[in-house]
Order: C-alpha cells, then structure tokens, then sequence
C-alpha cells in the first residue's frame, strides 16, 4: 500500500543515493529546483533565477513537467558519456536531475509499452542549441537501444546523415556558427523489441539565396569550403577548382570564410567518411562534387554588356572566364554553347515559333544565380532521398513498428534586414507555435471541459491569428504574395506592399511605414513591412519577395538541364515535367502546404518538448544574458506553460488504460475487474491511498495532479511486477512440469504396455516352441530305440550330448573305482564302453607317470614277494599293503665290531629275527644281516652264524601265517651247524629282499611241522620236526 504523505514524496529514490526531484528541493538555494512547478511562486523573475542559479552551475537542463528548458551553455559539458546514457536508461523521469536523455528514455518507453507514436519538438531561436540537443538525442538511441549487426548499419546511418546534411544544409550566419538552413523532422522506426530498424527524413525549404548571396558575417553552405580547402589536389583538378576560398565570388561575399570554430578540412574528412557509410557510390560521389564545382564555377561568371545593352559573355578580355563557362558545362554534363546561351538568351515561344530575346547584363546575372540556386535546391533533396533510401527498414517483418520524430528546424531568427526566408522561417515558428499551444495549452483546457474538471483559466497569447495573418486562405499575406506573383501586369515587391496594406490595413499584428504611427514610423523603411510575431517584432524588406517566391528559371535552361549528362542533375530536373504548361506552386504556398502536412504528422502523435534558449548573443560560455533570456521565457510561452502544469494535473489516463496497467496493484482489480473501469480506478486509488486532492476523476479519465503521486504508483507497479513475474513464471513453471509429468506418465504407461505385449508375444512364441520341442522329445522318446530318423536325430543327438555332459561330471576318480561309471543309454553303449577304457588308460597313465623311482622299486620288490608268494601263504595278503623298508635295523643300531668284521662287504638288509637253536629250539633274538655274499646272524658284538648264499641249499616257509623261516644250509661246510631256524616279523620283506640278493624258488616241504592253534607256538615236535603252531583267524 503507497502512502502519499509529504514525507514520503521527499524521500522517493533516494536509496541509492540518487538526486531526485523531490530530494533535490532541499538544495534548491544552491541548485535552484529541477522542476518549475515546484517553485514557490510562478513569477517569470523566479523563473529566471531559478534557471540562472543552474546555469551558474552548469546545470542547463531544467524540467516544466515534462517539457524540458535547455540553455546553451556555449562550452562542452561532461554530461553526455556512455556513463550518463545508462544511468538514464529506464530510470523514472523525476528520478535523477534534468537531461535531455530522460525525455529521450521516457518518449521511448512509453512507446514501446503504448504501442503508439511520439515526435519530440526542439524549438528555439537560432543558435539556441536545437541541432545539438536533436544530436544528442539520435546518439542516445544510437547507443541505448537494443541492436543486431544488420541494425548497427542502419544505426550508422542515421548517425552519419547528420554531418552530409549539415555539411550541405548548415551555414555560418550571424547567429550561430552553425545555423541549419533548412528544416528537418527525422522519423526513426523502432520495432515491438523497441530496436531502431529505421530512419526517414522530411526535409522543409533550403535558404537557397545563400547559394549565391551572404550578408556581411555570414557563410554559403559548410560544403563548398569544405570542397575547396578539405578536397584533394587531383579531385580539384578533375572539378577545375583552385585552392582557397578567395577565388570564388560566390564564398567570399560575407567576408568571413575563415572561422575560428569550424574546421573545413576535417569536417570534409568526416563527410566523406559519412557518404561512404550511407553507401554512396563513387559515381554518385563524383556527379555530387561537381555539382557542388560547378556552382562555385557559375559564380565565377561575369557577363558584358554590348552596344544595345545585351549581355555578352565575358570572354574577350578574361580567358578565365571561359575556363569558368567550360567547368561548369562540363561538370553539369550540358554543351558549352547551350548553356551560354540560356545565361545570355530568353526563349519565346511565339505560335509555333521560337525567339531568342537576348538578356541585359543583370538578368543575365539574374538567370546565372538562379540556376546556381536551383541546381543546388534540387540536389539537396536528391540527397535527402538517397539517405532516406539507405535509412529504409529493409527487414521486411510485419510485426509493428512505431515511430519517434525528432523536429529540428530553423529557429525564429531576426537579422538587420529580413527578407522572404527570415519571413518563412518566421512563419514556421509561428505555426510550430501553434501546434504547442493546441497540443498543451489548450488541449489541456479542452480536455479539462470535456471531462468535466474544474478549470482554473490561464491566460495565455494565442498565436494563432498571427498564424492566420500569414497563411488564411484569399487574405493571407501568403495568399496576396502568390496573386501577386501571378497577377498579369507590371507587378513589384512594392505593389505587393500595396496590396498588402491595403487588405491588412488595421491588423493588430501588421505595421508598414504608411499604416504606422509617428513613433514607429520612424523604425520603418518605406519598402519595409513588420510583423508582431508571437516572438517579437520583425521587418521584413520586401525586396526579392516576388522573384523569391516565383523562384522562376527560365525554360531554355530547365530544358537544357533535362538533358545533362550528371545523373543528379537530370534527375532532379526531369522530375519538373517541363512540359506542363501549369505554373508550379509558389514557394511560399509549397512551404504552407508542408507545414501544415508537418502539423497533421505531429498532431497523431504524442508530444514531448525541447525549448532551448540561447544564453547570450555572443556565443560565450558562462554568460547569462537576462534581457534576452527573459525575452525568450517569453515568447517561448513557458510561463503559460507552467501555470498550466500548476493548475492542472500533471498525468491523465483513461480509465481502462490505467486500470490495465496498476490493476496488480489492489487485490480487488487484480487479476480481473468485473465492473465499469472508472469504478475500478475509484478502488485501485482508494486502495493505494490517493489522498482526495491529488487526483480528480473525469469522465473518461483519471487526473493525478502531480508527477510524484504517479511515480510512486509507478514504482510500486514495477516492484509488484518483478512479484507478479515470478509468481507466473512459478505457475508457469508448475504447469508445465505438470504436463510434462502427464506427458510422462502417458508415455510410461504406454511404453509399459507395449512391453507387456511384447513379452506376452515372446512368452507365447516360447511355449509354442517348447510344446513343439517337447513332443519332438517325445517322440524321440518313443522311436529312440530305432534307426536315427528325423524324429528321433534330435533327441538322440540331446541324449548323447545329456549323457556326454553328466558322464564329464562323474567320472571315476582312481583306477581302482570300477563302479562309477555311468550307465549309458542304449544308443552310446559302445562309445560309453570306448571312453571308459580310455578314461582308465588315462587314469593309469596319470598313474604310472605319477609313480617315484623309490615307489617303483617298492613296487618291483612287492611284485618279487607275490611271485613267490602269493598263493603260497596264508598271511601274504595282509602282506601286500604293508610297505617293504630298505632295512629294518640301521648300521648304527649294528654293532661297531660287527660292521668292522664285516666291513669288506655290502650290507643290504638287517632284520631282527629270533633264532631257534638246533637243541631244543631254544628261542634267541638275533640280528640278521645281509651281505652281497653271505647271512650273518649276529648277536651283540659276535657274529654267531655266517651263512654263505653258495652253501645255502634252500630255504623253507609254511604255508600258513606264521614267521619261521629255516635257512638249508649245506652239511659239507664243516663250519656250519646245520639248518638255521628263524622267526622273523617281516618273513615276506625279509625273504624277498634276500630273492633279490639270490635267487629263490618254492620247493617242496621239510622237516618243519606247521598247524594251527589257539596261541601261536614254535616248539620241537615228538617227530623230532620243528612244530610251528600259528593263530587262528578270527571270526
Ligand atoms: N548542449 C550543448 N553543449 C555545448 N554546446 C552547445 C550545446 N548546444 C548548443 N551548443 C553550441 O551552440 C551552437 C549552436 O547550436 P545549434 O546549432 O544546435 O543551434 P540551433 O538551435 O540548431 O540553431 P539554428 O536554428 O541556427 O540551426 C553549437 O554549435 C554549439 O557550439
Ligand atoms: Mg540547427
């Protein structure tokens, strides 16, 4: 909610530190105020010390509303940096000091949010600083608005029309360095992205009488010195140009060609470098110079009189002049001749008949200076449309485009002697006058009565019969001029004054010599007639009127100039029709006739106005000039102005527009107001806190008496949209995630299903498959037993490979499983029978490949000890599992005497044994060792027995499980004690041990008796045999 309290206007935008209006007033003593309707009193002696007090400090940019008051300040000012341009971009109005960007940045924003069209009017006396501020302006959008490379060059266009259309529109006059001599209103597209995409130029009468007069102090047109001191040595050969200015009549009449504040030689730099950017060719270029050329050229003509009075060429005594004659044909593309005669001769067309009336010498000077001026008129406006071409907006979009015109046009200007130009220029202030005072003053007024609001008068001078003195229809001076001009008869500039005080006889604004009273009579020439402009009094001569206004050329010369060879020059020419027998318009009523178009342009337009004042007469910074600055605040009717600001509202709307543009502001309107607009205004307003005196309810409006009231909305407005934009953007945002999630989902859901359907198709095409495969199976099942067919291929072909993979997995793990083996189906029984002889050939290899050397002798031994014994004794099988060792008693546990005795011989095998004694088998444990050669028995340190294997006649075992082993020896070795009995644990180890040593074969019984018994028992028998009981086995 904005609460309008003083204090609260005192302190808008001074957050950020910014000088703003309101804060402003506080240093109103030191700065004066930024805006004239805040002053205290509205007297034109406040006025102008507020305006001084700024002007003092530079300050020359000060607000009426939003109409702004420029002063020159004659000095360059650091006000306009690309610094200062952005601090102006999209900144409220009031919101930071006066500047001609802030009118610049408000007309263009209201633009591009009101979709309509704007013009800003510059006006003020010459040399006031119009040019300048419309510059300022251009540069401003130059640089602010938003841009593409294709609208770069458009930009640059515009920019660089300016110095080519001041170089050839612009003068040195009296008053300004720099007068514009012609009028211009400059259109600039932008499109809805608010980008300048294009610029057009409508371009209002060139003083062309300077192109062949100056008044003392002034200048012709900045282009010919830029030619002639700026153009290089070969371009003024090819133009027959010399150097330096002296040398033409028609630049030195003012005696003032050099000025200290222009610089012909760069500015023709800087116009070459702008023709080539608004993309003139070198032709083109070229046919323009010469024009420029051959007017210096014409100038330089002088014409003779002869015996009768006719004008003859100089050409006898000057050869110069016919270098000048020669030039100037040359350049304008036209024969020598022809154009010495339409200087010297009149063609009369009599019937059908043609006569040459030769001129006397001032009309012939007369014939030369209006070609001179004609030329140079025509080529004005042949450049203005060839810049109005390259500023076109070529993009062809259709979107809509609006437009902001910049009017600068010659100021009111009034020199020692005033003629037909001052008279136009004049008028043309006059009606730009006008068009103010209809647009603001009293539109305002009729705006209040139309809607109904009560309305403090405000006198102000309506200019408008000066206006009507000038331009009415069949009493006008205007129209007088043209009847004049047409009238048939011997008519003069002074029967034009005739007719003049005749029909304006007691015209409030209107004085001549003879109407006047004594006093001023006094002040006036007889062939002088003065206005009372709304700007002051001028008189004007009335000398040239009628020729300047006729601005007749002979029709040999237009004729001739249809013909040139100068592309311009015969465009501009051609375009005359020459053979319409109607007389063209007067000048004076074309110039009307474009005003009043300029004004019906201006009037579909939203204003915004420029009034520059010129500070002092001299053109020196820091002078404030009071009297004349006075005189300005004056006629410029800015006091009305202001009064009108101060008693009316500063800001209006309609109803619905306003409400369309604050409704955010009030839950009520927003987002939608049901009921009638003014109502909803009456709420939004009341909601924001309008107090009853700062606004006024109309019929179809709303009225806000001051800026602040509305900038404070307007401030709010823009915070309440920064809100408003995010809180769309997030239900923007959710909406569209919300569609994208349904998107989504739908998506899913429809991906799902059709993946569904896929894998129900798979699952289907599966089954279908495996019922196929199963009754194969089956089948193969069923004929598996016959001849492979295509039924049963497969299923063999499966049992096989079925088969082939369990039996991989169960294979026997050692030679000796038999039992593993997997049984095979019927049809692999052979190949089952192949693999598992190679499995266990594998295996045996493995095996084999596997067994050590000392396992092989083990292996050799165990085979000995079953080559003898197996079959042969009961106790053998228990044998065979037990390993053989190398020996059973080490030769450490053999006693060191023994070894000693025996040391000459290989010990192979110790064993202990028990040994039964021939007498009575007396058991004695003993050690038996074997030799390469012999037995020994050995009982601690003594050999007891030595049994050589030569008388060793047999050896005898039982069949059953004991250990007696007898040794047969031999009787005949007398050292032997007959047969050796021996018990031994490791009979078989023992005994084959010995076999490999000797050999030994089963032979036949002995004398040894074997039996069974409970106990195992050795003992002698009664048969005197040795008796060997063994154990029983158990059950
Ligand atoms: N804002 C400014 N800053 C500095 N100097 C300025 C400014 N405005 C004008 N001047 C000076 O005043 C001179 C005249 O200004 P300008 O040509 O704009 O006047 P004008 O109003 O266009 O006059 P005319 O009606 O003769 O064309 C400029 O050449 C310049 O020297
Ligand atoms: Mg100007």
């Amino acid at each position: 909610m904005i609460k309008h309290s003083a204090q609260s206007a005192f302190s808008l935008g001074t957050d950020d530190g910014q000088l703003d209006m309101e804060g402003a007033l506080t240093a109103r003593d030191r700065v004066g105020i930024q805006d004239f309707v805040l002053l205290d009193e509205t007297t034109e002696a406040a006025f102008l010390t507020n305006l001084k007090k700024r002007f003092s400090k530079d300050l020359i940019y000060t607000y009426v509303g939003t109409l702004i008051v420029s002063v020159n300040p004659y000095k360059e000012l650091d006000i306009y940096s690309k610094k200062q341009m952005d601090t102006y971009m999209g900144v409220n109005f009031f919101e930071l000091p006066p500047h001609i960007y802030a009118l610049a940045d408000n007309a263009y924003h209201t633009m591009l949010t009101e979709f309509n069209n704007h013009f800003i009017l510059i006006s003020g006396e010459s040399g006031a600083g119009k040019t300048e501020a419309s510059k300022k302006i251009l540069q401003y959008y130059a640089v602010s608005c938003p841009s593409t490379t294709l609208l770069n060059t458009v930009r640059d266009k515009m920019l660089m029309s300016n110095p080519v259309l001041e170089a050839f529109g612009n003068a040195k006059t009296l008053k300004n360095d720099n007068s514009s001599r012609f009028g211009k209103y400059m259109d600039i597209q932008f499109n809805s992205e608010g980008d300048a995409v294009g610029g057009h130029i409508l371009n209002y009468l060139l003083e062309k009488s300077r192109v062949v007069h100056q008044n003392h102090g002034e200048r012709n047109f900045h282009i010919f010195y830029q030619l002639v001191e700026g153009g290089t040595d070969d371009l003024l050969r090819q133009l027959g140009l010399e150097r330096g200015v002296q040398h033409y009549n028609y630049l030195t009449q003012g005696e003032c060609a050099i000025v200290s504040s222009i610089n012909d030689r760069n500015d023709w730099k800087t116009v070459k470098n702008a023709l080539q950017v608004i993309n003139f060719d070198e032709i083109n270029t070229n046919h323009l110079f010469g024009i420029v050329a051959s007017v210096l050229h014409l100038g330089n003509i002088q014409f003779d009189s002869d015996s009768k009075g006719h004008a003859l060429l100089n050409d006898n005594t000057e050869l110069i002049y016919i270098h000048f004659m020669l030039f100037s044909s040359q350049l304008l593309g036209v024969d020598v001749q022809n154009l010495q005669e339409g200087l010297t001769f009149r063609k009369i067309e009599a019937k059908k008949d043609q006569v040459l009336t030769p001129f006397t010498t001032d009309h012939a000077i007369y014939a030369r200076d209006a070609l001179s001026k004609a030329i140079y008129g025509h080529t004005f406006t042949w450049l203005v449309n060839r810049i109005n071409e390259s500023m076109e907006n070529k993009v062809r979009d259709p979107s809509r485009k609006t437009v902001i015109g910049l009017l600068d046009i010659y100021g009111f200007e009034v020199f020692y002697v005033n003629s037909f130009e001052q008279f136009c220029i004049n008028y043309c202030n006059e009606k730009l006058q006008q068009l103010f005072i209809q647009l603001t003053l009293k539109a305002e007024q009729d705006e209040y009565e139309a809607e109904n609001i009560e309305w403090e008068p405000v006198q102000f001078f309506n200019n408008k019969i000066i206006c009507d003195l000038v331009e009415e229809k069949h009493r006008g001076i205007i129209s007088i001029l043209d009847e004049e001009c047409l009238r048939p008869g011997d008519a003069t500039d002074l029967t034009f004054l005739e007719r003049l005080e005749d029909k304006m006889g007691n015209h409030p604004h209107f004085v001549t010599h003879k109407l006047a009273d004594k006093m001023t009579r006094k002040t006036l020439e007889r062939g002088d007639f003065r206005l009372l402009h709304y700007a002051g009094e001028v008189t004007y001569c009335v000398v040239g009127f009628l020729d300047k206004n006729n601005d007749l050329l002979y029709r040999n010369i237009k004729d001739l100039m249809c013909q040139s060879k100068n592309a311009i020059v015969k465009e501009c020419f051609s375009t005359m029709d020459p053979d319409s027998r109607k007389r063209p318009e007067t000048v004076a009523t074309q110039f009307k006739s474009s005003l009043l178009k300029l004004t019906e342009i201006l009037m579909a337009k939203e204003a915004w106005y420029i009034r520059c004042l010129k500070s002092n007469e001299s053109k020196q910074p820091g002078q404030f000039d009071e009297a004349l600055i006075r005189h300005q605040v004056k006629y410029l009717g800015l006091m009305e102005h202001l009064r009108v600001r101060r008693a009316g509202f500063a800001y209006r709307r309609k109803f619905d527009v306003f409400l369309k543009r604050y409704k955010p502001l009030c839950p009520a309107t927003w987002p939608h107001w049901r009921g009638e607009p003014a109502d909803g205004v009456e709420v939004l307003v009341q909601h924001l806190g309008y107090l009853p005196h700062e606004y006024k309810m109309g019929r179809t409006k709303i009225f806000i008496r001051h800026p602040r009231t509305l900038y404070a909305t307007e401030d709010a407005y823009e915070k309440c949209k920064h809100e408003l934009a995010t809180r769309l953007q997030a239900k923007y945002k959710g909406y569209r995630a919300k569609g994208e999630f349904k998107k989504q989902k739908e998506a899913a859901t429809k991906i799902e299903t059709c993946w569904r359907g896929v894998q129900a198709r798979k699952e289907k095409e599966k089954r279908a498959w495996a019922v196929k495969v199963i009754k194969k199976f089956i089948k193969g099942y069923m004929t598996r037993g016959e001849a492979k067919s295509t039924d049963n291929s497969e299923y063999l072909a499966f049992v096989r490979q079925s088969y082939l993979n369990r039996l991989k997995e169960k294979l026997p793990k050692t030679v000796l499983d038999k039992t593993t083996w997997l049984t095979p189906p019927v049809v692999l029984q052979e190949t089952s029978e192949i693999l598992r002889k190679l499995h266990y050939r594998l295996m045996v290899r493995k095996y084999v490949r596997g067994i050590t050397p000392q396992k092989k002798a083990q292996l050799q031994l165990k085979a000995t000890a079953s080559s003898i014994f197996k079959g042969q004794k009961d106790s053998y099988p228990q044998s065979v599992a037990q390993p053989f060792l190398d020996t059973r008693i080490s030769e450490q546990e053999v006693n060191m005497r023994v070894l000693q005795m025996i040391r000459n011989e290989h010990i192979k095998y110790s064993v202990p044994v028990i040994k039964y004694d021939r007498n009575g088998f007396k058991p004695r444990p003993r050690q038996l060792i074997l030799t390469q050669t012999a037995a020994y028995v050995i009982e601690e340190a003594k050999i007891k027995q030595r049994v050589l294997y030569t008388s060793l006649k047999g050896i005898s075992v039982s069949n059953l499980t004991d250990g007696i082993i007898v040794f047969h020896i031999a009787c005949e070795d007398p050292k032997q004690k007959g047969d050796l009995v021996m018990q031994c644990d490791h009979l078989f180890e023992f005994l084959t041990k010995l076999s490999v040593i000797i050999e030994i074969q089963a032979g036949k019984e002995s004398a040894v008796d074997f039996t069974t018994g409970q106990e195992p028992m050795v003992y002698k028998a009664k048969n005197g045999h040795l008796m060997v009981v063994t154990e029983l086995p158990r059950l």
